[in-house]
């Protein structure tokens, strides 16, 4: 027995000694020192041995029990802090790699040319007004002198949600909106908004795009006002040395009516591919109020006057920054925008 009790030590120490994890060593917990172990086994049949020698068996067995539970007990310690380390150094951080870069956001370019104009004309005194572009036709038409079945209407191709109702074609009628608002009283105001045509979009055409309106009305207002008002914002834009030139031109609204040109920004004037060997770029439509659009606002043209004037953020954008394709300002193409971050801040 006493044989049989020394293999059973060497046997159990062999496997702890091999045991390469924290659950594998309890296994073997369980399978030498368990309730149903060969050494309680052995304790359990010292019953049948002779009582002269159960001390010294007793001895013995709880000797290698003691032995067993030691060397098992230190080597559990040792897998255990090898498993915390392990996990340690699973977790590990290089805290000296460099990070994931965030980015930076930037104004979408329209934004930008948008917020640019607003605050040249803010600068002058202007209000920012706002209107629906779910518009009625009598806004955008009618208040504006251009009556049902006016021929100048076909300039706008319309998109019509009822016969009264369409998206607005231009931010005209913020005109009319406002002189009813204003009930006779002068003013000055700046409208950004969208506007939709029926047009097919390509790279010049889009069906719906942004249109920058300008009204001021009020006493003595003239024409050498418009000039004037044209003439700083064109400098502002696109440098101190542009010049401008207004053509005449119709709009149903304005009387007289004209399109203004810069001299091309890029070759002076000389002709290039910018300008189209001419010399000059068309900015905008403009005019004097009409009389009849003073008078359906509730202004008396003999006593009130006023100008008006209208241009497209994109185009101004295209040309300032060389953009080829309008199409580019509602893709969301983030390469496309994060070519705009604002060096200027
Ligand atoms: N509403 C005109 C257009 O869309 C532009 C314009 C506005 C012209 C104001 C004159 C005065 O073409």
């Amino acid at each position: 027995m006493e044989q049989q009790l020394n293999q059973l030590k060497e046997e159990a120490l062999g496997a702890i000694r091999s045991a390469d994890s924290v659950r594998s060593l309890n296994d073997i917990r369980v399978k030498y020192l368990g309730k149903k172990g060969p050494i309680t086994d052995l304790l359990k049949g010292m019953g049948k041995l002779p009582a002269e020698e159960r001390p010294k068996m007793g001895a013995l067995v709880n000797e290698v029990r003691g032995k067993v539970t030691e060397v098992l007990e230190a080597r559990m310690a040792v897998l255990e802090e090898e498993a915390v380390s392990r996990k340690l150094e699973a977790e590990a951080i290089d805290v000296t790699l460099p990070g994931t870069p965030a980015g930076t956001g930037n104004h979408h370019p329209l934004t930008r040319i948008v917020e640019e104009i607003e605050d040249f004309f803010i600068s002058m005194g202007y209000e920012v007004a706002e209107g629906p572009e779910v518009e009625k036709d009598y806004y955008n038409f009618e208040a504006l002198n251009l009556p049902k079945g006016h021929p100048a209407r076909d300039m706008q191709d319309s998109f019509y949600i009822t016969e009264d109702v369409l998206l607005r074609t231009h931010t005209s009628p913020v005109q009319a909106r406002t002189m009813e608002a204003k009930e006779g009283q002068p003013f000055r105001i700046i409208c950004p908004g969208k506007v939709y045509r029926r047009d097919n979009d390509d790279a010049t055409h889009s069906h719906q795009f942004t249109q920058i309106e300008g009204l001021v009305v009020g006493e003595n207002i003239r024409m050498s006002d418009l000039k004037g008002t044209l003439d700083r914002f064109a400098k502002k834009m696109f440098g101190e040395e542009r010049e401008i030139r207004l053509r005449p031109s119709y709009f149903p609204f304005t009387e007289p009516s004209v399109e203004m040109d810069i001299s091309c920004f890029k070759c002076g004037g000389e002709g290039c591919n910018v300008c189209k060997g001419t010399g000059w770029i068309e900015i905008l439509g403009a005019g004097m109020v009409h009389p009849n659009v003073l008078r359906m606002g509730g202004y008396d043209p003999d006593v009130m006057s006023g100008f008006a004037f209208g241009m497209g953020p994109e185009r101004i954008a295209m040309l300032k920054y060389g953009i080829d394709d309008i199409r580019h300002f509602y893709t969301d193409d983030v390469r496309f925008i994060a070519q705009f971050h604002r060096a200027e801040g």
